[in-house]
């Protein structure tokens, strides 16, 4: 059966908008499709070369006016053309459209925009006095986004540096140093805070940049920002061709903290889990914490298997990644209405017109020995080019499309059962949209005649690489704590580092696309920049703990890791600006939550250098549920009654009087209590402390079950999540931490065994000689 599809990207309005401003002299970049691959031995860029010396009437013009060859899998190019010329060439003979270049409006932008953080919140009097540190690949100090006109002088607390080896600072980018203790220069690597690999600026742009009009390649355009345009960089590079060293890692915090940074932005971590001193971010950020400082960092990109989470210190905010935006996801839309969004980098534009959809089962070559069963999966060879001319094909397999663009089809549509999270991009040669499973049997069965109900897939999820929870090493602590746009996130480029990761194209850029949670850690980072800049005296556990209770609730049915994904879901800056109340949280109490841990008085005072003591004061010795801490986690031990008493306590930072109660949701066999369940204040700052009690049956290879307690005055709303489990599907090693890592900066090691259950030599692989820092 033959049915239309519509097939078309996002943002249909505003190609409309560009198509009735047009200029119709000026020569405009627009895609010229020409189907498969020529067959003949042939340059296709010499072809396209002398279509358009045809047309423009010089080879000169032609060559200006040439921006892309396509002829790897599919023939075509991209040029600049007048209407005129546009329409000529779309009359001559191979070619099967000419389509005026799609603007796609702003990623960065779109993601702060996708956030609630839109440029008309930002203005608080103290954003200008916010200074955001990035540990990264160093920034390029020229790039537009840290363009300085308007700004004033750094602030009066600053006592950083600019070390000036090729590298000028400005009001913006307030300070720069490197480290590079290894003395070890590969890549392009320069002695200087520069980045020559683009990552650094990348990070440093979506946190703090200024608005820029950003192009990218002349096919993304529109205007990018940072969180807080109006913040301070400074800039710490410790990663180099080879990785950041922990050397220079605890270096680069060293200084940072003592620089007079408010935020600390680390879009990187180890490969292995290891004890909190073990590990140079770890203990960077509990000095920062000592100081003040909050620091963001990135969960790491080894999902979606469990317990690769990493920066897990409950003194950090550990930020996962998700989707957000639709920039880049290419829209399908069924004759009967159902609309469809799949992954893909689509360069194509359908023009709104209807083609026909059919089966890939439908349209075999059996003249090829094709059948059915082969033509589903739209592999190369098998499709009948009769029945797939002029079609778009929907495949139950991810290919490459060259079976449908070989048949002369139009698009595909693609869902594969294996590739259960499609969500990482891929550029094809022809428009095509890759699907989920479920949707994909939505599309099928719209195909056979009946038409069933679609369910929401708008909904942003956590990316398949973002990495899981638990914690590797407590498992009483909540990870990743929070979600943060990370997939297709246009930011700064380093003009010489090798521009693109979609095209294979050398040139210069400065704005690329890249996905990572490296680059959903700076949102958090900007996120937290604004909460401080409306709130100076916040703790850094206060500012998490506003970003934790506000953030938007994310869908548990697309996130089957549910909390072990996204924590306690999407930030969400503007609503963390006013969340009522806060579970603060000091260096003493981390201290009492080591002593907890097993780390005795002797360990904490290296650590701390003073006279910090453990008190054995713990109400439950050896677990965690004593930190005051914005979320809840309750490991069981296989075969164990479920049994945990955790204590909170909550300052007010909303109205003075007001009065606040509990729900509590949790799921049919466990029971909780919270007690008391009204809490009411009569002053700013006043605390109160509740205890929430969990109880159930003996459980064993349970997965995690999720709930919430949620706090509610008349306005605001502060929600915890609430986890239990006590077994990981698919963890890559037992619950044994017998063989603990012995990567050690600490000589002492903590003697409490029981909360340190994942950490085994395992998932650590081959130790490498130098610790790979990237996420
Ligand atoms: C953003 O704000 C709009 C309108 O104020 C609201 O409807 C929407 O739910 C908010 N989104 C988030 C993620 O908070
Ligand atoms: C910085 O921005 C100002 C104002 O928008 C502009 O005039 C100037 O050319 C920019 N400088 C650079 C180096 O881009
Ligand atoms: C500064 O960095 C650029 C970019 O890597 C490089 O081309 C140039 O040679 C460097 N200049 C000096 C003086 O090191
Ligand atoms: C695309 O749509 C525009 C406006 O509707 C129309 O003028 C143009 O002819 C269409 N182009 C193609 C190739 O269908
Ligand atoms: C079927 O496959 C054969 C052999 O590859 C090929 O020659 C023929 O053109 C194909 N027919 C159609 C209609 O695509
Ligand atoms: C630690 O305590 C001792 C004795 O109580 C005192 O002499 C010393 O100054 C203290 N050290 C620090 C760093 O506070
Ligand atoms: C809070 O309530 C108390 C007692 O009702 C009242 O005296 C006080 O003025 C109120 N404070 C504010 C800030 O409204
Ligand atoms: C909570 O649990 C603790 C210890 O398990 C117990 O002493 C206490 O009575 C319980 N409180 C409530 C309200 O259930
Ligand atoms: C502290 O713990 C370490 C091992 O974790 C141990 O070697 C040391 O003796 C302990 N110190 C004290 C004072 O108990």
């Amino acid at each position: 059966m033959v049915k239309t599809a519509m097939f078309s990207l996002l943002y249909p309005l505003l190609l409309s908008a560009l198509v009735l401003n047009c200029q119709c002299q000026e020569r405009k970049l627009h895609v010229v499709y020409m189907g498969g691959r020529p067959q003949e031995d042939v340059s296709v860029a010499s072809k396209h070369h002398a279509i358009l010396h045809k047309v423009l009437g010089s080879a000169s013009s032609a060559k200006d006016s040439l921006v892309y060859s396509y002829g790897r899998s599919f023939n075509g190019f991209a040029a600049k053309l007048t209407n005129e010329e546009a329409s000529r060439i779309s009359e001559m003979e191979g070619v099967i459209s000419v389509n005026l270049n799609r603007v796609h409006k702003l990623h960065t932008t779109r993601s702060w925009d996708f956030l609630n953080l839109t440029t008309n919140k930002l203005g608080a009097p103290q954003e200008s006095d916010v200074i955001i540190g990035l540990l990264d690949t160093g920034v390029w100090p020229e790039h537009p986004s840290f363009n300085d006109t308007g700004f004033g002088p750094p602030p009066a607390k600053w006592k950083g540096t600019c070390t000036t080896a090729n590298f000028t600072c400005n009001n913006k980018i307030i300070g720069s140093r490197y480290y590079n203790s290894e003395n070890a220069y590969y890549d392009g690597d320069i002695p200087s805070a520069r980045d020559t690999e683009g990552h650094g600026t990348h990070t440093a742009s979506t946190a703090s940049g200024v608005e820029v009009e950003a192009e990218y390649f002349g096919l993304a355009k529109g205007v990018a920002r940072g969180g807080v345009p109006r913040s301070r960089i400074a800039v710490y590079k410790v990663c180099w061709g080879y990785g950041c060293s922990s050397a220079d890692i605890l270096k680069a915090f060293d200084d940072a903290i003592a620089d007079g940074v408010d935020i600390i932005s680390v879009s990187l971590g180890s490969d292995w889990p290891s004890d909190y001193f073990d590990d140079p971010i770890a203990i960077g950020s509990f000095h920062a914490l000592r100081n003040g400082i909050l620091t963001s960092s990135s969960a790491g990109n080894s999902g979606p298997f469990p317990v690769t989470v990493s920066n897990y210190a409950p003194w950090t905010l550990t930020v996962a990644a998700s989707t957000i935006d639709r920039k880049f996801v290419a829209r399908m839309e069924l004759g009967n209405g159902q609309i469809f969004t799949g992954i893909t980098i689509n360069t194509f534009d359908l023009n709104g017109t209807s083609y026909p959809l059919i089966w890939g089962g439908d349209a075999a070559n059996y003249t090829a020995g094709s059948s059915p069963d082969i033509a589903r999966f739209c592999l190369t060879g098998a499709m009948s080019s009769d029945i797939v001319a002029g079609k778009i094909v929907f495949c139950e397999a991810l290919w490459d499309g060259s079976g449908i663009l070989m048949a002369n089809g139009v698009g595909t549509i693609m869902a594969d059962p294996l590739v259960v999270n499609p969500d990482d991009a891929f550029s094809w040669p022809l428009p095509a949209t890759l699907i989920s499973p479920e949707d994909g049997r939505s599309v099928l069965e719209y195909i056979k005649g009946s038409d069933d109900a679609l369910k929401d897939a708008m909904a942003p999820t956590v990316v398949s690489f973002s990495s899981r929870g638990p914690s590797p090493i407590t498992p009483d602590i909540l990870k990743p704590d929070i979600t943060a746009p990370g997939v297709d996130i246009l930011a700064g480029w380093s003009p010489v580092s090798p521009s693109s990761v979609y095209y294979a194209d050398t040139r210069s850029t400065l704005f690329n696309i890249i996905s990572g949670t490296s680059m959903s850690c700076p949102h958090a980072s900007g996120a937290a920049a604004f909460v401080k800049a409306v709130h100076p005296n916040w703790s850094p556990a206060a500012i998490k703990s506003a970003l934790m209770t506000t953030a938007t609730i994310m869908d548990p049915r697309k996130n089957q890791d549910l909390e072990f994904a996204y924590g306690s879901g999407q930030i969400n800056p503007v609503a963390a600006r006013d969340p009522g109340l806060v579970f603060d949280a000091s260096e003493a109490d981390y201290i009492t939550f080591l002593c907890g841990q097993g780390y005795n008085t002797s360990m904490l005072r290296l650590v701390t250098g003073d006279n910090s003591t453990c008190t054995n004061s713990l109400p439950i010795p050896g677990r965690a549920w004593g930190l005051n801490y914005p979320s809840f986690s309750l490991y069981v031990e296989d075969g164990q009654t479920i049994m945990g008493t955790f204590f909170r306590t909550v300052t007010n930072v909303g109205p003075a009087n007001s009065t606040y109660t509990a729900s509590l949701y949790m799921p049919g066999f466990i029971s909780a209590t919270v007690e008391p369940s009204v809490l009411t204040f009569s002053d700013v700052g006043e605390t109160k402390t509740f205890i929430v009690n969990v109880t159930g049956p003996a459980i064993s290879q349970q997965p995690i079950v999720s709930g919430a307690i949620t706090w509610t005055d008349s306005t605001h709303v502060v929600r915890t999540p609430l986890v239990v489990y006590n077994y990981i599907p698919g963890a890559p090693y037992n619950l044994d931490d017998s063989e603990e890592s012995s990567f050690s900066m600490t000589k002492e090691k903590p003697t409490f065994k029981g909360s340190s259950l994942y950490h085994k030599s395992g998932i650590m692989g081959q130790r490498k000689a130098h610790p790979q820092f990237f996420n």
